[in-house]
Order: C-alpha cells, then structure tokens, then sequence
C-alpha cells in the first residue's frame, strides 16, 4: 500500500484537502463550516488519511450519540477515487470505531440504497441492515439505516 497516515484531524491544515474529497465524492456533501464545528466538538473521533507529502485523501467522522449513552454514528467516510480500493477507507473506519466504541454498545450510520459500493464495505465491517429512513424528499432521500454491535 502506498505510505498513507492516519492521524486526528486539524482544521488549519486539513479542511480544504477534505473539502476537496467531499466535492468530488457527494453531490450534496457538508460545507466548511460543518467540518470546522465537529473537529472542535469532537476531534477525537474525525480522522484523515496523508500522504507522505501531507496531501488528505480521506476522511472518516464520528460521535457519540448526546441523548443515548450506548449509541454512536459514524457520520461520514470518504476516499479520494485514486486511492480506493488500497485499504484506506478500512484504517479510517477502524480508527473511528476504536474511539467512539469505548462508550457505545451499537454504532449507526445511514447510507443510500443506491450506494452497493458502501454498503459492501459496511457489511465487510458487521454493520447490517437494519431499518430505513423514511422516505421524505423523493427517491434520493431514502437511507438505510446500518447497525454494529459491540463485538465483544
Ligand atoms: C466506501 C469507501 C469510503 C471505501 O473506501 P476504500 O478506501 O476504497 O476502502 P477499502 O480499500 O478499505 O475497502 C474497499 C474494498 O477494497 C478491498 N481492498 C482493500 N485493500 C485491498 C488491497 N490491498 N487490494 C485489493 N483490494 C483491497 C476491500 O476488500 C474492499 O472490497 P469490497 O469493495 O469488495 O468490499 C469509498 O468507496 C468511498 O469514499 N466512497 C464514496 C463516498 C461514500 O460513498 N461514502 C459512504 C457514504 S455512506
């Protein structure tokens, strides 16, 4: 695999790199602010992928859930395109899991039906399928909600 690092993200120098990621991976992907909010409120769980030159080529966000102590999201992942399929989007997942499972017996995340390419990759990670959002904007709109529970 290429030399890649995984490290805890900080804002003033890795924003606009998973900016970057975040246009080219999602239509509709969060803005700069959003990403500047959760590396203050939770930057021991948003985590980045490096190069060796310090160029980001992936990003994966999680947190505890503020109203059940026992739930934890996995809010988002993404890997640049040129750097899939190498091993990355695993070390980042792995990573977030590590921190938010201390303190949380089942962890969520919701991704669209559409999306075969990242439901394979959750399931690799024992999330399964567990309900679906309803569906209220129209097609695009529909999620499933993925469940891990703590393996112990
Ligand atoms: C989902 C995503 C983050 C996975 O990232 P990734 O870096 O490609 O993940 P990995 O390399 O760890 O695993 C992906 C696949 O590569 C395979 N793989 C991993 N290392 C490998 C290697 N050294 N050689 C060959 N294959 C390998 C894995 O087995 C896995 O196979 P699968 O697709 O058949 O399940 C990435 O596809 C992505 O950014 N997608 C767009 C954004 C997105 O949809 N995010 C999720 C929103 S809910």
């Amino acid at each position: 695999m290429k030399i890649i690092r995984i490290e805890k993200v900080r804002a003033s120098q890795d924003l606009n790199g998973i900016l970057t990621i975040e246009q080219e991976c999602f239509k509709e992907g969060f803005s700069g602010s959003v990403f500047y909010y959760f590396s203050e409120l939770v930057p021991d769980s948003f985590v980045v992928a490096k190069t060796k030159e310090d160029v980001v080529v992936g990003y994966c966000l999680g947190i505890n859930s503020q109203s059940n102590s026992s739930q934890a999201w996995v809010v988002s992942i993404a890997v640049h395109p040129k750097f899939r399929k190498i091993g990355i989007g695993t070390k980042l997942l792995q990573a977030v899991i590590k921190v938010i499972e201390k303190n949380a017996e089942v962890i969520l995340l919701t991704v669209r039906p559409s999306n075969k390419m990242a439901i394979r990759f959750y399931q690799k990670h024992h999330f399964k399928i567990s309900s679906n959002l309803p569906n209220l904007y129209g097609n695009e709109s529909s999620r499933h909600i993925m469940k891990r529970e703590k393996i112990k």
